[in-house]
């Protein structure tokens, strides 16, 4: 069997490309599960991409994730800032998590400053755009030991 990421993305990002350019850039999400699927085929890993805006259905997606998959990237967008369900569903598994954010949440409003994510997560990446999440499946291939090169 191979390894296999969930690569979960909350709500509103599914209007990426359109939604606030000049904080999100123009790639649509589309583009980021392609650049994830083309990183992942070279780090081994086996990518499972979703986005919902329903914060029971990404509850849901991790619950299975803690049955089909080795590790969980995770950009749960505003619910990274109110939900405790999320948090929870994420320790409840106990898969390793990267939480990535495609702008720097610190530099942004108050309210951004604090992730429940954060709390369940191995380590965070934001303010890199897309990149973060490469950067996130390398960081895990590492950890999972998927790469054959040094
Ligand atoms: C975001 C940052 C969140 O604060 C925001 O609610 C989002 C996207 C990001 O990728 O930069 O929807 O997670």
């Amino acid at each position: 069997m191979g390894t296999t990421i969930m690569v979960l993305n909350g709500p509103n990002l599914n209007l990426l490309g359109i939604r606030e350019p000049g904080i999100y850039g123009t790639e649509t999400l589309a583009d980021i599960e392609s650049i994830c699927k083309r990183r992942g085929e070279k780090l081994g890993l086996e990518i499972d991409f979703r986005q919902s805006n329903n914060e029971g259905e990404l509850v849901g997606w991790i619950h299975e994730a803690g049955r089909k998959a080795d590790a969980i990237v995770l950009n749960a967008a505003a619910y990274t800032h109110t939900s405790v369900a999320l948090m929870d569903a994420l320790l409840s598994v106990g898969l390793p998590v990267i939480e990535v954010h495609l702008s720097n949440i610190f530099r942004r409003e108050d309210f951004r400053h604090h992730s429940y994510v954060s709390k369940a997560a191995v380590g965070v990446i934001c303010g890199l755009g897309s990149h973060g999440y490469e950067l996130a499946l390398e960081a895990l291939a590492k950890t999972l030991n998927t790469t054959q090169e040094a």
